[in-house]
């Protein structure tokens, strides 16, 4: 049997640090609404010179080393991104260009916006278990920044730019153990960018808008139903999980999806408080944080969830 084993991570925050101080200046807004609502103290802004790609480059180029392992080893590439470098090519395309990958495996976007990750883990997953691809390079990459309208408080305190980066290989021992996604477009119009390209020119709002408190209320039900149909599926408990490593959006959202499933706190990875919801990065920012403090170990039960525009959502149970 194949599984396929994480067996190295990094992550990437641009310098640029932004925080609600900073916010207090350019909306009607305060650090206390923003802490006690979102979790969010600051986020970080790519630099005009900084695409997508770069910041997958900063974050594949760690996750690389701490694998020990040469680019060129690298047969399969897959970026979540949202706000990719350009139309096309794929920011993966680019991404393997960058990375002076010699090998000609696949790579190509997913997009499934926050959920991008989970889907983005368990494709790789699949063409590991398929003896389709032997080590995956699997990044969640955002300038997310560009596409935030920054008059609109409700949207532009939330959001922030950065990557997370993970290698994959294939492995005789577990590994990720299973993985559920789910997508439900009826709610397509609950978050969403609109705009598009017609005739050289942007037609539509292309800004980042959002029902909040839609997006609250979807968010905790469908993250605690997936878990739960998870671990049913395994036979385990809550209680069985070292790490939930959830999707970086709302210390609320984490809070109470956590409560739901029965899982303290104590055994939450929370970063959203850095670098706000970096939507597809968010879990491989926090899963790197995690690893090199040394707080997930070998043999460790860790579980990701994400929750996404489209909407998408899903969750991951990996054996460490
Ligand atoms: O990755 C998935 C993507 N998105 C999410 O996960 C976000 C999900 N939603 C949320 O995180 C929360 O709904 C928010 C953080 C967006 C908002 O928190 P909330 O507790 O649902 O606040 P609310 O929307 O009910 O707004 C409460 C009040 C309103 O004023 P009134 O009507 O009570 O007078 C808002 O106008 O807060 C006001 N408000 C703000 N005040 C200060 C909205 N945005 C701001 C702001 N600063 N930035």
């Amino acid at each position: 049997m194949i599984y396929s084993k994480i067996i190295g991570t990094g992550s990437y925050l641009p310098a640029k640090v932004l925080t609600n101080y900073d916010l207090e200046k350019i909306v009607d807004t305060s650090h206390d609404w923003i802490v006690s609502r979102s979790g969010i103290v600051e986020r970080h802004i790519a630099a005009d010179d900084e695409l997508t790609s770069d910041l997958a480059l900063q974050a594949s180029r760690k996750a690389i080393a701490a694998a020990g392992i040469s680019a060129d080893e690298i047969d399969l590439v897959i970026v979540a991104t949202t706000s990719p470098d350009q139309l096309f090519p794929s920011t993966a395309c680019i991404l393997q260009d960058k990375l002076g990958i010699k090998s000609r495996g696949p790579a190509f976007d997913i997009q499934a916006v926050c959920g991008g990750f989970v889907y983005a883990l368990n494709t790789a997953d699949m063409y590991i278990k398929g003896g389709q691809a032997k080590t995956a390079l699997v990044v969640g990459a955002e300038v997310l920044s560009r596409m935030l309208d920054w008059s609109d408080r409700t949207t532009c305190v939330l959001f922030g730019d950065g990557a997370g980066a993970v290698i994959l290989s294939a492995s005789d021992k577990p590994g990720i153990a299973a993985s559920k996604l789910h997508a439900d477009g009826s709610h397509r119009d609950m978050l969403k960018a609109e705009g598009n390209i017609r005739n050289g020119e942007v037609d539509g709002d292309p800004f980042i808008k959002m029902d909040g408190q839609a997006v609250f209320k979807f968010a905790v039900k469908v993250l605690s139903d997936v878990v739960d149909e998870l671990l049913e599926e395994k036979g385990m408990s809550g209680s069985e999980i070292n790490w939930l490593v959830p999707h970086q959006a709302n210390i609320r959202i984490i809070e109470a999806t956590s409560k739901k499933i029965g899982l303290s706190m104590d055994n939450v990875i929370v970063t959203v408080a850095n670098h706000g919801n970096t939507s597809a990065a968010s879990i491989p920012l926090a899963l790197d944080t995690a690893v090199r403090d040394g707080r997930i170990q070998a043999g460790q039960n860790i579980l990701i969830e994400a929750v996404g525009g489209g909407f998408t959502w899903g969750a991951v149970l990996i054996k460490w």
